[in-house]
């Protein structure tokens, strides 16, 4: 059996906090976290849809978390146990939820979104990472049980103004949470106008971090509906950007008025040498969009470019399912590797360092 699992007391002013993320960011939300002036990133997991990131914060903090822009959500730590304590539905859920510490946590959600009153509508997602012993539905509806033991005057309700998530974030430890985050968190500033294959903001967030302080132009060569450079223009870059489809280049435009974006094919690029400090791309991968010949020489050529136009100590940061050895040129230096997952399909973050 087990030790049972220590939750030591919190300093005052000190929230137990935990963030989600798409599978295989963690590492960047820990960074961007731990960044933050009073967050302390305590462990990390994955639940089986999401990472997961558990921190504290420190008073003042909160606020700062929620404009993480690699995260999908934060929500303020209800309690945790373990399975070896006693691995029923209803005994994890009377664990969880204890209304002590939920207090404390509804003085939180209430503190971020609104006044609490008598009678709440709620609603509760439940996550398991192992069903051998029960189904996640069966952990749902325990939980919602032991929250209709506390808060009787609650109502359930889909959508709900409290979001009570629990998640086994790594085999036999579960978390739940108040979710403090809404769509918004996720979806950033949003498009103006849509575009199929458009990436998700948090990831596009992700990226644009892994270039590095902003110091003077990003460029996104195949920008597409412009996510990667709204997010760099947020983050105060100059966003530069180009589609060969002239409709891309349209939408894009309208999406980031603030970026300079043009008609332009990404292999051969009407940019001076060393003259953008980063480039950042979600490349197209043959799927929803084609390239011209074998993807190995249209990598070679488009790589090739990047490593010509972005300066000695620039970043080049990708996002690609493969970008195979061969066809990436001797300037450009591999730093980091991300492998995530998204909308079920694996792919790659490639970070890369511009060396003089
Ligand atoms: C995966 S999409 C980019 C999606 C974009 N990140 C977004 O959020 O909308 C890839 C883009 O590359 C463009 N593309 C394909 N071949 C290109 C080339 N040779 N030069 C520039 N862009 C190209 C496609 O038109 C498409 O918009």
């Amino acid at each position: 059996m087990q030790a049972r699992q220590e939750q030591p007391e919190l300093k005052s002013g000190v929230t137990r906090m935990f963030a989600t993320a798409i599978q295989g960011l963690a590492p960047i939300v820990s960074r961007e976290l731990s960044e933050l002036p009073g967050i302390a990133v305590k462990d990390s997991g994955f639940d089986g849809r999401s990472d997961l990131i558990i921190f504290d914060a420190a008073r003042g903090s909160r606020d700062a978390v929620l404009g993480i822009g690699s995260a999908e959500d934060v929500f303020v730590e209800v309690g945790r146990t373990l399975r070896s304590e006693g691995d029923k539905p209803g005994w994890i859920a009377g664990r969880i939820w204890r209304p002590e510490r939920v207090q404390r946590a509804l003085s939180v959600w209430a503190e971020e979104i609104r006044p609490l009153s008598g009678s709440m509508t709620y609603r509760v997602i439940a996550r398991v990472l192992q069903e051998h012993s029960f189904m996640r539905t069966e952990l749902r509806r325990q939980f919602s049980d032991a929250i209709a033991r506390d808060r009787p005057r609650w109502r359930f309700a889909d959508p709900a103004q409290i979001e009570v998530w629990i998640s086994e974030y790594v085999p036999g430890r579960f978390i739940a949470g108040l979710r403090l985050s809404d769509v918004r968190m996720r979806q950033h500033e949003g498009r103006a106008a849509e575009r199929e294959g458009a990436l998700r903001p948090t990831v596009a967030a992700a990226m644009v971090g892994l270039a590095g302080t902003p110091d003077g132009v990003l460029l996104d060569p195949c920008c597409g509906s412009g996510t990667i450079l709204g997010e760099a223009l947020s983050a105060g870059w100059e966003a530069r950007g180009s589609d060969t489809d002239p409709e891309a280049v349209r939408i894009a435009r309208q999406n980031v008025p603030g970026a300079r974006i043009e008609e332009g094919d990404a292999r051969k690029l009407e940019i001076a040498d060393g003259s953008v400090a980063a480039c950042v791309s979600n490349l197209p991968f043959g799927q929803q969009f084609t390239v011209e010949g074998d993807m190995g020489s249209w990598q070679r050529s488009v790589l090739g470019e990047m490593a010509r136009v972005t300066r000695p100590d620039g970043k080049v940061v990708l996002l690609s399912p493969d970008i195979a050895r061969p066809v990436v040129p001797a300037q450009l230096r591999s730093r980091d590797r991300f492998h995530i997952r998204l909308l079920g399909t694996r792919t790659t973050i490639w970070a890369y360092d511009r060396t003089g």
